[in-house]
């Protein structure tokens, strides 16, 4: 078996923005110039995929289709622990063409033994995928988002698929409307997140879990760069362009940042965790693997 971390990203051949399901996507700013976005969204995506291959992972990149844009953001696919794929289901009609393209690339990982097992959401509910649900390995546990697009009943549907400790937390906005735009556990414990994004009781579950020591708060400034949708891989954190403050506290947290240019996706809402999924993650101790 592959040791190293293992992602799944999309070609971004055919990202654009042409339609509007959150207040961030800009299809206007898209339309002024879209060969320059196209261009750079292209250089943005083979610079996140370096960025990761230079931090000791692997990545499959499947193809882009023509009409779904949204494409790119495979982090709203499905949630994936212990080989287990759970496949999403969308809000919005925009994103639904995406389900039979990624169900189909889940079959051919599973067919080379890259994942395990394709399980699918029951009927009525709607789950993003792990933008909604995030895997805390120091914690052992899932937090997961609900409100603006996944459904509070996917919760009860993830705890029994997968046998873990679901936190639900509910989002306040829209702005902040997939927890992976608000929320990022890092390694040794420490979480990234953006208190406004969350209402009371969520928050209150958060701080119940994370003691002060271990929470870096970003400010509207951090959280509106996209900076909190990070990728984690040990002490790197692989991000959007951060504004120095939070350059500042994560290196101040013992962390090293490593910088991409994401802007043409920032215009649809999304930045480096949502266009990745990590296929790996497992659910037992490193000790027990090694067993
Ligand atoms: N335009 C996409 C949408 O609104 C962006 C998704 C970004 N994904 C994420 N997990 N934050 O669905």
């Amino acid at each position: 078996m592959d040791p190293r971390p293992q992602f799944l990203m999309t070609d971004a051949g055919h990202f654009d923005v042409c339609y509007q399901i959150n207040p961030w996507m800009q299809p206007t700013a898209w339309r002024a110039d879209p060969a320059a976005c196209k261009a750079a969204a292209q250089a943005g995506s083979a610079q996140l995929k370096a960025a990761l291959q230079a931090a000791g992972a692997h990545v499959e990149t499947i193809g882009g289709v023509r009409g779904l844009p949204d494409l790119v953001f495979p982090a709203n696919a499905a949630v994936v622990l212990d080989g287990r794929v759970l496949l999403a289901r969308f809000r919005y009609p925009e994103r639904q063409g995406e389900e039979a393209v990624f169900r189909s690339a889940f079959e051919k990982l599973r067919k080379r033994g890259l994942v395990e097992e394709l399980v699918d959401l029951p009927e009525g509910l709607f789950h993003e995928g792990a933008g909604d649900c995030i895997w805390d390995k120091d914690r052992k546990l899932f937090w997961a988002g609900y409100g603006p697009r996944s459904s509070h009943g996917a919760l009860a549907v993830i705890r029994r698929v997968f046998g873990q400790e679901v936190v639900p937390l509910e989002l306040a906005s829209d702005r902040f409307y997939h927890l992976d735009t608000c929320f990022c556990p890092l390694a040794g414990g420490k979480v990234l997140y953006y208190p406004a994004a969350f209402t009371a009781p969520a928050l209150a579950a958060i701080r119940a879990r994370v003691p002060e020591a271990q929470r870096i708060e970003a400010s509207d400034e951090e959280a509106a760069a996209f900076c909190v949708n990070a990728v984690n891989l040990d002490a790197k954190v692989i991000m959007a362009r951060a504004p120095a403050s939070l350059r500042a506290k994560l290196r101040a947290g013992g962390y090293t940042l490593v910088e991409v240019d994401l802007d043409p996706f920032i215009l649809s809402g999304g930045a480096a965790y949502c266009m990745t999924l990590r296929l790996d993650r497992t659910s037992a101790p490193a000790a027990a693997i090694l067993a």
